[in-house]
């Protein structure tokens, strides 16, 4: 089986699990889950399963499909905190179904996510303790919004727990199961945080630059909500935000598009791109300790595709 077939089983595992009796729970997970998105978070647990030199893909299948059902939970659940409308091309579960049902659909596939790894054992302490990093960067984030601080490292410590733990722990658990070294496993996982630094510094300029129709999400949440690279670096940079609107002259006619004008005209988005690219380099380096191999290549082409991603 390919990598691409393997990601076919992925979809049809994620149809499967999220069967339920109650339509609403039902349809929502198949409504979020069948608009597509990028898989990646998947697509490291494949390839690091294959890296380390794993012979049956067919047994970490579950494993990639739990990372992204957490993921798609989350996603869930954000679009409620950042009262997303779009997401993956469609409305948000939120703008389709409603808060409350919103909600119950996160926690169910939450709740699936226990059925796929109760057969894998110790890997369910690496999955309890991405997942507990997650909602703790999410809670942070939240925090920085309403206090109004975002300095540097507040940031990189909230990037480094919503996104790049979920990322190191989808690389980490596919190397384990597929029988990496102790050196291997490690690599791997620091290739997956790095990337997923990278990933959600991308993300945040995309954010900012790119229209919801590109993104297939609404854009400029982040932004107009005191999160995100934006909002930081407006901080960093001598004004004392950090609401969007509160970076730039008030009486503006368009507070929003004032912000984002400033923040495109200074050399903000080209900083952020730059971190991005050393991380990604970063993690193409932690790739020398596996052996040469298909699967390993494709690794460095990923950290290469999720920098030059345009949504
Ligand atoms: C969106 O993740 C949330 C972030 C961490 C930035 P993705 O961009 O991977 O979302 P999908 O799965 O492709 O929709
Ligand atoms: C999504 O984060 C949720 C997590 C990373 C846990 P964002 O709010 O930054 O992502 P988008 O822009 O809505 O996809
Ligand atoms: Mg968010
Ligand atoms: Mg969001």
């Amino acid at each position: 089986m390919d990598n691409e077939q393997a990601l076919h089983s992925v979809d049809r595992l994620l149809h499967d699990v999220v069967d339920s009796d109650v339509d609403v729970l039902r349809d929502a997970s198949r409504h979020i889950l069948e608009a597509g998105g990028k898989r990646v978070r998947p697509r490291l647990t494949l390839l690091a399963y294959e890296a380390v030199g794993g012979k049956d893909i067919n047994e970490v299948l579950p494993i990639a499909a739990a990372v992204e059902l957490v993921h798609t939970a989350t996603l869930v659940h954000d679009d409620i905190n950042d009262h997303g409308s779009m997401r993956r091309g469609r409305p948000t579960v939120n703008a389709r179904w409603g808060r409350t049902f919103a909600l119950l659909t996160g926690d169910f596939l939450f709740t699936k996510v226990y059925q796929l790894m109760a057969p894998f054992k110790d890997l369910n302490i690496i999955f309890a303790e991405m997942t507990m990093a997650l909602v703790e960067g999410e809670t942070l984030q939240a925090a920085a919004a309403k206090s109004g601080q975002l300095d540097r490292e507040t940031y990189a410590r909230i990037i480094a727990k919503k996104t790049a733990s979920l990322f190191a722990g989808a690389a980490k658990m596919g190397a384990i199961l597929g029988g990496g070294t102790p050196e291997q496993v490690s690599a791997l996982e620091q290739y997956g945080f790095n990337t997923g630094l990278a990933f959600q510094i991308v993300d945040d300029i995309l954010d900012l630059i790119a229209d919801s129709q590109q993104l297939g999400k609404t854009a400029g949440l982040d932004m107009a909500q005191g999160k995100g690279f934006a909002t930081m670096m407006a901080g960093a940079h001598g004004s004392k935000p950090t609401t969007a609107t509160a970076v730039v002259n008030v009486d503006a006619a368009d507070p929003l598009a004032a912000f984002k004008q400033k923040m495109m005209s200074g050399n903000y988005i080209q900083e952020g791109r730059e971190q991005a690219n050393q991380l990604a380099t970063l993690a193409q380096f932690s790739l020398n300790a596996l052996p040469a191999s298909e699967a390993s290549a494709e690794l460095f082409n990923l950290a290469q595709q999720i920098i030059d991603r345009d949504h």
